[in-house]
């Protein structure tokens, strides 16, 4: 660890104490333990009232765990509240005081903790079920999206979306366990049948917690968050969305360019300090093109003409379309596709092959190929959510109109006959295609849930190389995706069962 200087620090900086409240007092009551919720309370009155509380002697916790006696909040909803205390996890909930903030303010005065009053408590609303309806059996959500079916259908693009901005906006931020919360329980949301109407409905769904189902009330309640309306017109957010948007921009570069004052793509074209990489240049060249969405009939021409290319090189391999178009998505930002040929070793040079045909025919417009890193005496690969080491390109091509059935998704006033599009290719090795093809296939969230389940509930490692379990130290053969699932004890999901 390497904290000590950085606490020392702020040490020394620390202010003298002025008002007497933040010096340590002795405990003097032993047998409460106070915890006062965040939310709708604001962090700097819960801080005012928890170094009040400390002056007095009461201990305040700062995490809510099940040393807690006394749940303290203001101004919540009572559903709400419990809503999120039911998903805290918390063994001695019944036993815990759950109290408005009239308690704390009551106690403060005596100087001591006052009787739990009815008048105190926020009580705990379970929906009640009308006498004679028949209690509909519970279906129990997965906290894993590889338990979850989740079709391309999203009823809940409301909650989801706003989700997104908040999980984005923690990624700018770089908070990683926010954002994937976010993202996690929109993750959840997709997977619903319909959409939510009430809070009662999130209640007992998985990856909820507080900040979550606030979210959601707000929604509920008044149409729209204020905490995702301020970030949406936060000008660093716009900005990192905007720079981010751009091939070959990642959130390291969005955020060096902001800090120097730049806000707009033409403050940095015309910025002599700024080197744009190969990449990027590429990624503002065609801008317009690749971040207009892939339409799927787009998808199955440069599959046609992938096809035809690796043919033409090797008359055994294999293309195989996948990312979210084989998940049935109608729409896509890029286009993925698996080539592979049965002949061990000529893996390594297919993509060359392939890029060199593309160039011949005038069709290549950007390449990135990076050669394979894979050697199989590395498996398997400690480094969770690594990239994986088959050798692959990210392409920009030149897709022709004509090769399209319906023609090309552009601006009506677009009369070029052409647009450009984002392919990525991989070559794994044919003893890896399952592995491959189920990383592939996405989406990020699902594999996401797929490795830590096998990680957690089954001590094995799953990557896009490979499949091993630790108890038994050894690797799991497959040769198809359904082999993978049936190792790791899961029902099997088709692809467009795994838009989670
Ligand atoms: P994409 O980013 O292409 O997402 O990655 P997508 O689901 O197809 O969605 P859109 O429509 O293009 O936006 C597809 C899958 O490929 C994996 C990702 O983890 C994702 O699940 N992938 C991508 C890798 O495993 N390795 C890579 O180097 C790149
Ligand atoms: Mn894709």
């Amino acid at each position: 660890m390497f904290q000590s200087p950085i606490v020392l620090r702020v040490k020394k900086r620390q202010k003298p104490l002025e008002d007497g409240v933040s010096r340590p007092v002795k405990v003097k009551f032993e047998d409460v333990r106070l915890y006062l919720v965040e939310r709708k309370m604001g962090h700097s009155r819960r801080s005012f009232l928890t170094q009040l509380a400390r002056s007095k002697g009461f201990i305040v916790e700062d995490v809510l765990s099940d040393t807690v006696t006394h749940v303290v909040s203001e101004n919540s909803q009572a559903l709400s509240l419990w809503t999120w205390l039911r998903g805290c996890d918390l063994k001695n909930l019944p036993s815990v005081h759950v109290l408005d903030i009239s308690w704390f303010t009551d106690s403060m005065r005596e100087g001591r903790p006052v009787a739990v009053e009815t008048r105190h408590l926020v009580q705990d609303t379970v929906p009640v079920l009308p006498e004679c309806s028949t209690p509909t059996p519970e279906v129990k959500v997965s906290q894993y999206a590889c338990q979850r079916r989740t079709n391309t259908e999203n009823y809940n693009t409301i909650f989801t979306d706003a989700f997104e901005v908040l999980a984005l906006s923690y990624e700018f931020s770089e908070i990683e366990g926010q954002c994937q919360a976010f993202r996690r329980a929109a993750s959840v949301l997709k997977s619903l049948p319909s959409a939510v109407r009430r809070l009662g409905e999130v209640q007992d769904l998985p990856c909820f917690g507080e900040h979550t189902i606030g979210i959601i009330e707000d929604i509920l309640q008044y149409g729209h968050s204020f905490e995702v309306e301020k970030i949406l017109s936060d000008e660093r957010y716009q900005t990192m969305k905007l720079f981010t948007s751009v091939f070959g921009v990642g959130p390291k570069t969005a955020e060096k360019w902001y800090r120097s004052g730049l806000r707009s793509f033409s403050d940095i074209l015309t910025e002599p300090d700024i080197h744009l990489n190969p990449m990027q240049q590429t990624g503002f060249l065609h801008y317009e093109d690749i971040s207009r969405a892939v339409s799927k009939a787009e998808a199955l021409a440069l599959g046609n003409i992938i096809d035809e290319a690796v043919h033409a090189i090797t008359p055994d391999a294999l293309t195989t379309l996948t990312g979210g178009f084989r998940r049935g998505k109608e729409f896509g930002h890029d286009v993925d596709f698996i080539v592979t040929t049965p002949e061990p070793g000529r893996e390594k040079s297919l993509l060359p092959d392939i890029i060199d045909r593309f160039k011949q025919d005038g069709i290549l417009l950007y390449c990135d190929y990076q050669a394979s890193t894979f050697d199989v005496s590395n498996l398997p690969s400690l480094r969770f959510e690594a990239m994986d080491h088959f050798a692959k390109c990210f392409l920009i091509l030149r897709l022709k109109a004509n090769k399209v059935e319906g023609g090309l998704n552009s601006a009506e006033e677009d009369d070029r006959g052409w647009r450009a599009v984002r392919v990525d290719l991989v070559s794994p090795p044919m003893d890896r295609y399952a592995f491959a093809l189920l990383g592939w296939t996405g989406s990020r969230q699902f594999e996401r849930d797929l490795r830590r389940f096998a990680r957690i509930e089954r001590r094995m490692l799953l990557d896009n190389h490979t499949l091993y379990d630790k108890t038994k130290n050894k690797l799991l053969a497959a040769t198809t995706e359904k082999d993978i699932f049936a190792h790791l004890g899961l029902e099997y999901l088709e692809p467009w069962q795994r838009n989670a």
